[in-house]
């Protein structure tokens, strides 16, 4: 009888090393994580940013987006202004197409007219990477004291 006793904790014992195992298992995929994903989306935004196969014309949005917005560009006799958070911003009056647009529809004439490239569709990731960076551009405060 006691032999039989012995079996059963092992058996259990046993069983309980497997069951702790089984639970050790690889982690279930865990959800994307949505600071991440935007985060890669700016980046490959900013790598849009200078490059010239967006266009014909061999210029970037940096040609006139100075160091990716944060600066001051010129057009010929035009200033452009530095960015600072322009999703807050938009839809708004664009001038040089002389109507309201959104963030995306100001990108894709840049696109269009600068750069002399064809507008990407509203469904490319290219677009959304664009315009996430482009609304990731915040003027840096400076510190006051
Ligand atoms: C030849 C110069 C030039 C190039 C190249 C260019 N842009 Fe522009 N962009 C302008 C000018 C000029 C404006 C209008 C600025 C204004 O109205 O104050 C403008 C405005 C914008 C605005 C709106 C800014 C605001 O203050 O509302 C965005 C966004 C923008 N451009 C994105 C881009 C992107 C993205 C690219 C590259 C695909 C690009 N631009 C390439 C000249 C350029």
């Amino acid at each position: 009888m006691k032999k039989m006793t012995a079996l059963i904790l092992i058996v259990l014992f046993l069983g309980l090393i497997v069951f702790t195992y089984a639970q050790k298992e690889e982690p279930k995929k865990m959800e994307a994580d949505p600071a991440a994903e935007l985060a890669k989306s700016i980046e490959n935004g900013k790598k849009l940013f200078s490059d010239t196969s967006l266009g014909t014309s061999g210029m970037t949005c940096n040609s006139c987006h100075m160091e990716g917005g944060t600066k001051e560009g010129k057009m010929g006799d035009m200033t452009i202004p530095a960015w600072d958070n322009l999703a807050a911003k938009y839809p708004k009056y664009f001038g040089m197409a002389k109507k309201v647009m959104t963030l995306d529809q100001v990108n894709n004439w840049c696109i269009m007219n600068p750069l002399k490239g064809k507008p990407l569709a509203w469904d490319d990731q290219k677009l959304t990477d664009l315009t996430a960076y482009v609304a990731s551009v915040k003027k840096v405060e400076k510190k006051k004291k």
